[in-house]
């Protein structure tokens, strides 16, 4: 809020994003909110409650209907309102096309190596240029004045930055991609690669992660593009409008609002320890994601199972517990996933079990986010086996629930999140030694070591947490526009 108010004084925020923040879903009659599984929403959420403004995004829930107001309003969060959720509707088969089509099956794998491969198909596409101008018009009809700022997420809108800046030229558009970016030459097998980078070049600001992947998207610039490029300003100038590609390591909010409203650790611990039925002496490592296949949850497990292989002292004692929140399950892809997951648990507990002990217990549903961090602050570990992620909050949820100083976070290198949090166990997830090497260096801890490791961790999370993403993002925004105003570009 005060970046908002001393670098863009009296300026407007409308956020678009494809994820809700709120999705209303009428159950037995009764209208209940969820908190979507979705990284954007945890960092992005508590920084629109701060600067207020609008959040335009798709309305996916049974009851969004319900809710709004005539112009698809709502004022959020429900019981303490502080800005406004716009729907914006889509048939169904916009939404197969554009969100299950090119950006799930075409973009996602593009953009992380996991070895899936890209489907793309011009019906797709198609629907995701029409989707993407249904949201620019949303935008304009939210916007209030000529110069709003528009923060823009993620890969569900490429093209939308371009659309905004031509009917509004006078805005600042903040452009933050949540994934990685490929190398060019992967890059190159997108058949409308040079409409997504023009699309994505209508931004003031285009935000990465991390360098690499700023280093990448200049790249593909380079290589497919007829524009200026500035490496060392890292700016590309595309029909006379400059944008800026920068790197932001997103976070999470801090004090966490979760973490401040969970019992204390070892109530968490003593309440999941019975839901799950363990004794008092057993160890308990946790896992939490969308059941996605960059998240290496088979990996995961294939290290659990080569624990017990390779360290005989854990077995019967220690239990992984794998919180799995089905997503995109309209996709073959997620579905194998979901058989080959299962597939790996059973056989590892079939090895493994003995009596009521299961070394894997999965859960596979949605967990609203005080369950979540009931898990985190009853595990000994928690274990982020990502084959690629852009960064990671799993990561730095885990850390932020443990104020106890207690747990070890196990930290894929392929995650944004490893090259911050250099004092967790980072591993290669494909590589099943060292995996189970640092899964038993974790379950050895001692105490002194973990309460070093993780009060560094703190350290590290609570200064840089997303305040501080979102204050330089809109402090380099601030500037841009004080200096478009003083060469007349702004008036
Ligand atoms: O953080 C990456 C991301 O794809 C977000 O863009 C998205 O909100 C989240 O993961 C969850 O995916 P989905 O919105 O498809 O459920």
């Amino acid at each position: 809020r005060d970046a908002l108010a001393r670098h863009l004084p009296g300026s407007e925020v409308i956020v678009v994003a494809n994820r809700e923040p709120y999705i209303h879903e009428r159950r037995d009659g009764v209208l209940r909110v969820q908190h979507p599984a979705s990284g954007l929403v945890t960092a992005l959420e508590p920084v629109v409650q701060a600067t207020g403004g609008t959040w335009i995004a798709h309305g996916s829930g049974a009851a969004d209907r319900e809710v709004v107001d005539r112009h698809a309003r709502v004022r959020v969060p429900p019981d303490d309102p502080a800005y406004t959720l716009r729907r914006v509707w889509l048939t169904a088969a916009e939404e197969e096309g554009y969100y299950y089509g090119f950006s799930n099956e075409g973009l996602w794998p593009l953009c992380h190596v996991a070895h899936t491969r890209p489907t793309f198909r011009g019906g797709d596409f198609a629907a995701y240029r029409d989707a993407n101008r249904k949201f620019a018009d949303a935008v304009c009809e939210e916007a209030n004045g000529p110069d709003p700022v528009v923060l823009v997420q993620d890969y569900h809108f490429a093209l939308l930055p371009r659309m905004i800046r031509e009917r509004l030229p006078r805005a600042t558009i903040i452009t933050f991609w949540h994934i990685p970016w490929p190398n060019s030459e992967r890059f190159g097998i997108c058949p409308w690669g040079p409409e997504i980078l023009e699309g994505m070049l209508g931004s003031s600001i285009l935000g990465f992660h991390v360098q690499a992947h700023c280093n990448n998207f200049l790249d593909s610039v380079d290589r497919y593009l007829e524009a200026r490029l500035d490496r060392e300003r890292q700016s590309v100038v595309l029909g006379g409008q400059e944008t800026l590609i920068r790197a932001y390591p997103i976070s999470i909010d801090w004090p966490t609002r979760w973490a401040a409203d969970a019992p204390a650790a070892p109530l968490c611990r003593e309440r999941v320890f019975a839901d799950l039925g363990l004794a008092p002496d057993a160890l308990l490592g946790v896992g939490i994601d969308r059941l996605d296949y960059t998240k290496g949850i088979e990996e995961r497990l294939l290290a659990v199972e080569r624990l017990l292989e390779r360290f005989p002292q854990f077995r019967g004692r220690f239990t992984f517990a794998q919180l799995a929140a089905p997503s995109r399950t309209r996709i073959p892809r997620y579905q194998e996933l979901n058989r080959n997951v299962e597939e790996v648990a059973r056989r590892v507990n079939e090895r493994f079990g003995e009596g009521d002990y299961r070394p894997i217990v999965l859960l596979r549903e949605h967990h609203e986010p005080p369950t979540v961090f009931r898990y985190y602050r009853a595990a000994d570990l928690c274990y982020v086996s990502s084959l690629h992620d852009g960064m990671n909050l799993v990561a730095k949820e885990f850390v932020a629930a443990r104020d106890d100083e207690a747990g070890v976070l196990v930290l894929s290198r392929f995650t944004g999140a490893s090259r911050e949090l250099g004092e967790a166990l980072l591993v290669n997830p494909y590589d099943l030694e060292e995996a189970s090497s640092a899964l038993a260096a974790a379950l050895a801890m001692p105490r002194e070591e973990q309460r070093e490791r993780m009060r560094a961790l703190r350290t590290f999370v609570s200064e840089f947490n997303v305040y501080r993403w979102a204050g330089r993002m809109l402090v380099d925004a601030g500037r841009l526009r004080k200096r478009d105003r003083v060469s007349g570009r702004i008036t």
